[in-house]
C-alpha cells in the first residue's frame, strides 16, 4: 500500500505534503515525491529513498505553490528508483498523477497508447493511468462535460477504463486551485479545513491540521477548492456526503483503530489474501497465473526437486510449502534453514529450484544462501514481499506478496500471504503435471472464501483475549499440530515467545512421547491444532494423553467438533476448508493468542525486546 496526499488552499503546499507524507511512511517507504501549482505552471520534486531524501532534495528545488499532490510508495510495478517514484505525469507534462493501488490492465492500457507515440519514463501503473488520463482530457476540452471541469470528467472517464484498485489525486496545471480524487479499493480520505482542504489515504497525513474528515467510498470522485468540494459517484447512487469528528492523536491515526501495527497486520489479513491472489486465478483452466516466474511450462515440467530455504516465520512458512508442493504437485520438496544451507556443500541436480522466502527480501542468511545457490549454478526463484529488495533483484524470478509494508516486528500478515503464494505456485505446478482441474477448481473455490473464513475467526478476538488472561501466568507452553498443522504449531510457539518472552516449544503431535510429555504438568498449557482431518483421531489420542497428566489444553478445533470441547479446557473454533488450506486458518487464532498475552504482560509487541523486522546481519 502507498501513502498520498493532497492539498489546495492558502498556505504554501510543499511542507504541509512533507509532514502528512512523513505521517503515512508506515505505508510505504521506498520513494517518495511531490508535484505543486503555481505561476509556472506544474513541478514537481521526486527521490528514491525515505521521505529525509525527498524533504532534502526540496531544500535544494524549493518548489511554492498553493495546491499539490504527493506520494510515498510501496513498490508494486517496478523497482524503487527516482523514475518510477510517484507522481506520474501524463505525456504533456500538464497533469500529475499519485496512486495507491493495482491497475491490473495497465499492460493493455500501454501498449494502446504506445501505438499512439506515447513514450514512458517508468515501468508503473501509475504512469499508464496518468497517460490515459491525458487522453481523455484532451477529449474533455473540447466538449462541456456536464458543467464539470474538463479535468474532472477526464479522470472520470479514465478510471472507467481500469480495472483493478486505486486511491488517486490529481492536477492539472490549467486548473491551478483544484486537487481531484478518486477511489476503488484504496482509501481515500478528505480533510475539511477553513480556506483550505486536504486529501489523503488516511486521516493520519492531515489531523494535525483538521479533525473533520469524509471518507470517500468507492467509486466516488472528489473535487477540492480552496473554498470547498463537491463529491460525485461514478454510479448511479447519489454520494452521501457526511463530515465526521476524528478524536484519535496523530499516532494512533497510523494504526486506525488499533492499538498495535501486529492486531492491525493481522485484522488486515483478509485483504491480504485478495491482494495476494488477484489477479492470478485462470478460473477457466483451474489453475493460478503467475508472471514473474521467468520460467516456460516446459521448464517446470522438468523440475524434479524443490528446495524451499528461508529463517523465521518464513522457513515456517516454507514447511507449509514443502505438504502443498508434494500433495499437490508430486515434487519431491525438501526445506532447509538458510543459515545452515548456505554452509552446506549439498548436491543439487540441474532441475532443481531453489525458492528464498522472506518477507523483507533482505535478510542475510537467506541471501547468503541464494547467492551460494546461484554460485552453482541453480535456478532461484523468490517469495518476497518487499518489491525491488535485495534477493528479490537477485533471484532469477519470483512471486511478491503485495502484502503492503508490515510494521510489526512479529510477522503475521506475511506469512499468511507467503502461504498463499506457495499454494498458487504448488496449484500451478500441480497443474502442468498431473493435478486435476476437478481439484484445481475446488482449491481455487475454497481459496477464495478463506478471507471470509478469516474474518468469523477474528470475530472472535474478545474471547481468544479471555483465554490469554486466563493462562498469563504460564511460563511454558507446548503446541502440536500434524501434517501441515505442524509448522502452524511452531509457528504459533514462536509468535508467543518472540512477543511475551516466555518459553514455548512447537513439537509434531506425535513426538511427545518420545521425550517432550515429560514436561507436562499441571502449569504447562498445551496448545493443539486439532482441526477435523484424516488424522484427527491420533490428535485426540495426544490430547488424551496431556490430560491424563493433567496439562491444561487450549485446542483449536474445526466448528461444530463438540466432541473435542469434552476433552479440552478451552476451545477456539476455525471453519473447515480443504486439508492443503486449513493452515490459512488455523495460525489465526495462534497469532491473536499471542498477540493478547503479551498484552496482559504489558510487553512491547510492536517492537520485542532483542528482536529487528529484519535481520541483515549473520
Ligand atoms: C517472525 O515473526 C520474525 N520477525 C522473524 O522470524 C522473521 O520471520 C525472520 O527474521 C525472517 O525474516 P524475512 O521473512 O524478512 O526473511
Amino acid at each position: 500500500m502507498c501513502g498520498i496526499v493532497g492539498y489546495v488552499g492558502k498556505r504554501e503546499v510543499a511542507p504541509l505534503l512533507v509532514e502528512g507524507l512523513r505521517r503515512l511512511e508506515y505505508r510505504g517507504y521506498d520513494s517518495a515525491g511531490i508535484a505543486v501549482l503555481n505561476e509556472n505552471g506544474l513541478q514537481s520534486c521526486k527521490k528514491m529513498g525515505r521521505i529525509d531524501a525527498l524533504a532534502a532534495e526540496l531544500k535544494k528545488t524549493k518548489l511554492k505553490g498553493h495546491a499539490g499532490i504527493s506520494h510515498t510508495r510501496w513498490a508494486t510495478h517496478g523497482e524503487p528508483s527516482d523514475l518510477n517514484a510517484h507522481p506520474h505525469m501524463d505525456q504533456s507534462g500538464r497533469i500529475a498523477v499519485v496512486h495507491n493501488g493495482v491497475i491490473e490492465n495497465f499492460q493493455k492500457l500501454k501498449e494502446k497508447l504506445e501505438k499512439e507515440g506515447h513514450v514512458f519514463t517508468s515501468q508503473t501503473d501509475t504512469e499508464v493511468l496518468a497517460h490515459w488520463i491525458g487522453v481523455k482530457y484532451q477529449k474533455a476540452m473540447k466538449s462541456t462535460n456536464n458543467g464539470r471541469l474538463p479535468i474532472v470528467s477526464a479522470v472520470e472517464e479514465a478510471l472507467r477504463d481500469v480495472v483493478g484498485t486505486y486511491g488517486i489525486a490529481v492536477i492539472c496545471a490549467d486548473f491551478p486551485d483544484v486537487v481531484v480524487g478518486a477511489r476503488r479499493g484504496s482509501p481515500l480520505v478528505i480533510g475539511v479545513g477553513k480556506g483550505e482542504n486536504f486529501l489523503a489515504s488516511d486521516v493520519s497525513a492531515m489531523i494535525a491540521q483538521t479533525r473533520d474528515v469524509i471518507y470517500l467510498k468507492d467509486y466516488e470522485l472528489a473535487v477540492l477548492k480552496p473554498g470547498g468540494f463537491d463529491v460525485y459517484s461514478m454510479t448511479s447512487q447519489q454520494p452521501t456526503v457526511q463530515v465526521s469528528r476524528v478524536e484519535w492523536s496523530a499516532d494512533a491515526a497510523e494504526k486506525g483503530d488499533f492499538p498495535h501495527f501486529m492486531l492491525k497486520e493481522i485484522f488486515e489479513q483478509p485483504q491480504t489474501i485478495q491482494n495476494a491472489v488477484r489477479g492470478r486465478i485462470n478460473h477457466e483452466e483451474c489453475t493460478a497465473v503467475l508472471g514473474g516466474l521467468n520460467l516456460s511450462a516446459t521448464q517446470l515440467r522438468a523440475v524434479d526437486r524443490i528446495i524451499l530455504m528461508a529463517c523465521g516465520t518464513s522457513w515456517h512458512a516454507a514447511l507449509v510449502g514443502e505438504y502443498l508442493f508434494e500433495e499437490l504437485a508430486g515434487i519431491p520438496t525438501e526445506v532447509e534453514y538458510a543459515s545452515e544451507f548456505r554452509y552446506r556443500n549439498a548436491p543439487i541436480e540441474k532441475n532443481t529450484i531453489v525458492f528464498a522466502i522472506t518477507q523483507s527480501g533482505e535478510t542475510a542468511d537467506t541471501l547468503a544462501a541464494l547467492r551460494e545457490s546461484k554460485r552453482k549454478g541453480h535456478t532461484t526463484l523468490a517469495i518476497c514481499n518487499v518489491v525491488g529488495s535485495t534477493i528479490a533483484r537477485e533471484a532469477d524470478g519470483g512471486v511478491y506478496l503485495h502484502a503492503g509494508p508490515e510494521i510489526g516486528v512479529a510477522s503475521t500478515k506475511a506469512f499468511i500471504s507467503q502461504i498463499t503464494a506457495l499454494v498458487l505456485l504448488a496449484l500451478y505446478m500441480g497443474r502442468l503435471r498431473s493435478l486435476s482441474a476437478a481439484l484445481g477448481k475446488k482449491i481455487i473455490e475454497e481459496l477464495e472464501l478463506i478471507p471470509s473464513k478469516i474474518e468469523k475467526i477474528l470475530s472472535q478476538s474478545g474471547e481468544i483475549n479471555k483465554i490469554a488472561f486466563k493462562y498469563k501466568a504460564s511460563k511454558d507452553f507446548l503446541f502440536l499440530g500434524r501434517q501441515s498443522n505442524f509448522p502452524i504449531a511452531l509457528e504459533g510457539a514462536l509468535k508467543l515467545k518472540e512477543i511475551s518472552y516466555v518459553h514455548a516449544e512447537g513439537y509434531p503431535a506425535a513426538e511427545m512421547k518420545h521425550g517432550p510429555i515429560a514436561l507436562i504438568d499441571k502449569d504447562t498449557p498445551t496448545v493443539i491444532v486439532a482441526p477435523r482431518g484424516n488424522i484427527y483421531d491420533k490428535l485426540m489420542s495426544n490430547l488424551e494423553e496431556v490430560k491424563a497428566r493433567k496439562g491444561p489444553v487450549i485446542a483449536v478445533a474445526t466448528e461444530g467438533d463438540e466432541a473435542i470441547a469434552k476433552k479440552a479446557d478451552d476451545v477456539i473454533y476455525v471453519p473447515s476448508t480443504l486439508e492443503q488450506l486449513q493452515p490459512l486458518l488455523t495460525i489465526i487464532p495462534l497469532q491473536l493468542f499471542a498477540y493478547h498475552f503479551a498484552v496482559a504482560l504489558g510487553c512491547d509487541v510492536d517492537k520485542p525486546r532483542n528482536l529487528a523486522k529484519s535481520v541483515t546481519v549473520e
